[in-house]
Formats: C-alpha cells, sequence, structure tokens
C-alpha cells in the first residue's frame, strides 16, 4: 500500500506533523581535513544539536526548517543533505525492501521526479549496486513517488525533462543502510555565471583558507590583503564576502543555481524569503582592507575581475596582470602604510597551474623573501619548500584532501628581522 495521503490537504497535514514538527538527521560533506570549520558552521546555524564529526562529512540533527539558513550561510561544505531513512536493517533485498517501502516518501520527494540514485556498500553483504538502485526505486514507487527511469533502466511515467530532478544517496554500510535527499545541490557554487580556469578552486576550499587565515579574526584583522597569484579570483572573492558579512547562498534559487529540495512538497517558500532577507547579507565592508589581485596570466585576470564584479566587489579590487616575481611585498605594504598586511594565496605548484618564469618552489622563496612583517595563507601542498627562507614561521599545516588529491593550508608570518 503506497504510504501517500490520498488529498492534498491530508498530505499536507501530514508533512507538517512529520516534516515541519519533527527533528531530522543532516549530513554536511566536506574536503577531509576540513571538518572542524564545517562543525563551527553548523552550530551557529539555529535548533542544531548532536553534531557528530565524521571522515569527510558532519552530521547533526535539527528541524527541517534549519535548511534555509543552512543554505545561504554554509560556506566550506560542499553538500547539505537530510536523512530520510537512518540505519535500517539491510542483510538481504527483502529486508531491505520491506524497511524502505515504510518511509514516507512522498512527505519528501516531488511526484514524478528524475531520481539520480548514487549507491555505496561497504562491509556488507548487499553489494550488488544496480540491485540496491532497484530495491530502492521499488520502495519509491510503493511510496507513491514515481522516480522517473533513472540509470537502472526501469519502466517509469515521469516526464523525463519536465520532473524536477532529485538526488538520493543508498549507503550500506554493516549491513545498514540509509538514504540522505541531496538538499543544496553543490555548494561550492555561488554564482550562476563563474569565469573558470584549469586550476580555479573550490570556493569551498577557499572560504576554508579565508577562516584559518583570520581573515574575519577581531585579533588579526587584516588592513591589507594581497592575492599575487589570483586566477579567477576565488580566494579574494570569499575574504571579501567573509568580511562583508555577506551569504554564500545569496544567488541560490535562480534559475542557473537552482536548489534541488526546492522541488520538494516540504520546501516552503516563504520561509526561504525570510531567511533570504535573515541571512541572506550582504552587509557593508565596515574597515575596509586594501585588497591587491595579480596574476601572470591575462586570461586568468580577466576572469577575476568577471567574478569580483559580479559578486559586487568591482569598487573593491581590480586584478592586474603581473609576474609575483615583480613584487616586492614589504614595499608594497610600506607604501600603503599597512601594519597588519595578509598574503592570501593559491600558488602554482602542479602541471596545470603552470608556474611562468620559475620554478613554483623559487616563485614562492623569492616572494616570501620579500614579505617581512606580513603574516600568510598558502593553499600549497608542499611545506618543506618553505624551509629556510629567512625569517618564515609556520604557525599552522593543515592537509586536506580535494578532488581526490592532497593538499595543505599553511598559515604562518614572515617576521621582520630588521626589528
Ligand atoms: C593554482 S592557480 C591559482 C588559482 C586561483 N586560486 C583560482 O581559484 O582561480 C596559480 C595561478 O598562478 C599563476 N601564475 C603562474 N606563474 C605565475 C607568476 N610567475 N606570477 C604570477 N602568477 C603566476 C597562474 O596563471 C595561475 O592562475
Amino acid at each position: 500500500m503506497p504510504h501517500a495521503p490520498p488529498t492534498p490537504a491530508a498530505r499536507l497535514r501530514a508533512i507538517k506533523r512529520h516534516v515541519w514538527l519533527g527533528r531530522h538527521g543532516f549530513l554536511a560533506t566536506c574536503a577531509p581535513g576540513l571538518e572542524s570549520l564545517v562543525a563551527e558552521e553548523v552550530t551557529r546555524l539555529p535548533e542544531v544539536i548532536a553534531v557528530e564529526t565524521r571522515t569527510g562529512a558532519v552530521a547533526f540533527e535539527a528541524p527541517f526548517d534549519a535548511v534555509y539558513p543552512a543554505l545561504l550561510r554554509l560556506r566550506v561544505a560542499e553538500s547539505l543533505r537530510v536523512f530520510l531513512v537512518q540505519g535500517v536493517a539491510a542483510g538481504s533485498f527483502p529486508m531491505l525492501f520491506d524497511q524502505l517501502q515504510r518511509v514516507r516518501w512522498a512527505l519528501w520527494l516531488p511526484t514524478p521526479c528524475d531520481a539520480t540514485v548514487r549507491v555505496r556498500s561497504s562491509k556488507s553483504r548487499l553489494r550488488d549496486d544496480a540491485g540496491l538502485e532497484r530495491t530502492l526505486r521499488r520502495a519509491l514507487r510503493a511510496g507513491g513517488v514515481d522516480p522517473g527511469a533513472g540509470e537502472a533502466g526501469e519502466a517509469g511515467g515521469g516526464e523525463i525533462g519536465v520532473a524536477p530532478p532529485v538526488t538520493l544517496h543508498l549507503h550500506v554500510h554493516h549491513d545498514r543502510a540509509s538514504v540522505t535527499l541531496d538538499a543544496g545541490g553543490a555548494l561550492h557554487r555561488r554564482q550562476g555565471d563563474k569565469w573558470v580556469s584549469p586550476t580555479t578552486i573550490r570556493e569551498t576550499t577557499a572560504a576554508a583558507l579565508v577562516r584559518l587565515a583570520g581573515v574575519n579574526d577581531p585579533a588579526n584583522e587584516p588592513d591589507l590583503l594581497c592575492d599575487p597569484f589570483c586566477g579567477s579570483g576565488t580566494l579574494l572573492a570569499e575574504a571579501l564576502d567573509a568580511l562583508s558579512g555577506a551569504a554564500a547562498g545569496r544567488a541560490r534559487g535562480s534559475e542557473a543555481l537552482a536548489i534541488p529540495v526546492a522541488a520538494s512538497p516540504a520546501w516552503k517558500p516563504e520561509r526561504w524569503a525570510h531567511a533570504r532577507r535573515l541571512h541572506g547579507g550582504p552587509g557593508a565592508l565596515a574597515e575596509a582592507p586594501i585588497v591587491l589581485a595579480s596574476d601572470a596570466d591575462p586570461s586568468a585576470v580577466r576572469a577575476a575581475n568577471h567574478n569580483l564584479e559580479t559578486l559586487g566587489y568591482a569598487d573593491r579590487v581590480r586584478a592586474e596582470v603581473a609576474p609575483a616575481q615583480s613584487l616586492d611585498l614589504g614595499a608594497i605594504a610600506a607604501d600603503r602604510a599597512a601594519r597588519r598586511p595578509l598574503l592570501i594565496t593559491n600558488p602554482p605548484y602542479g602541471r596545470l597551474a603552470g608556474a611562468r618564469g620559475a620554478a613554483p618552489r623559487e616563485l614562492l622563496r623569492t616572494l616570501l623573501g620579500t614579505a617581512a612583517g606580513w603574516r600568510f595563507a598558502l593553499l600549497y601542498p608542499r611545506p618543506s619548500d618553505l624551509e629556510g627562507v629567512p625569517g618564515v614561521e609556520l604557525l599552522e599545516v593543515r592537509t586536506i584532501v580535494t578532488g581526490g588529491l592532497r593538499n595543505a593550508v599553511l598559515v604562518g608570518r614572515v617576521n621582520d628581522r630588521g626589528r
């Protein structure tokens, strides 16, 4: 028997009782190494309890309404998911189906929908991904939701192309199954028309660097920010957002940046509008630091200026073409009478970024050699490249994994040896 209540009014009553008035499990995923930053972000959301850090994710409990501020405020999290099923017995396919067909799918999912099912099974008897997906799709149909044909190729009545896309993650671990619904899509996306380069980093990674650099920390607040390898400008955009209190998700909900969970019958457009008014920013930059951006690649500079302009920062920073070897950071800080200058950058290190004019190690060492009196925050995988640069003091090395690759956030300062 399908669980879908027979009339729209009955369904609304059921949504109110089971979704709006209930508490739910959420999962905010992130790059491994950045969990503690996501846990801090999550803890600041309203009515959140039971925050638990896992590898590459933070689990928490909250009312459904936490989804609105979360989609606006989370900066370091890569995705936000809601648990629709948690840890049910999945020792066999009949057992799994029996558990899944009890779920009130129709309170959460639009029907028809165009469901993508991502399956992961570990340390469990059920390891046939296609079989697991088929079982979930059968349970969805039993629950009154037409999930479309999907990759499993089963018949579905949904009109593909019209039905809203929905992504479900079915994870089986130690013979226990959980299903999460992706709420916000790729949270690293902040604007619909970002210009990128082959080395553009994710905004979520940039946000982590900004946090670890203490850009917003009253004890450190920089009066000069400089990114001399700015690429498409991601780091400075995140820094300016952090300084102005702008919400990461302020452009979400537009056609170019659709919110998957907005197609759910449980979504409340008026709540989203309210959350945008409350948390949507941007605020004003109070004590605005001077912001400098440059890169040796003219096309990267064009992308940076486009992106910073789109985000509303054209009057704050204009990226320029300049090889980093030509910069004397000490002179730059002195010219601007900066007392707390911060070098925040992602220097070239791999093949794609193509360090120009010198090897990556030499480029970075040369630059830091001019940076007496500066603090620095680098996204750079080889801390050993900084060894022996006079005055350089590394205060934090945090290894992170982005896109399956190891990288590191290096935070430190260059001591002013002249005093
Ligand atoms: C890892 S990428 C930075 C990507 C940037 N964080 C973003 O999100 O787009 C390194 C950048 O260093 C630039 N670059 C390479 N050699 C340079 C040099 N000698 N001086 C200045 N920039 C250089 C590359 O053009 C590239 O944009």
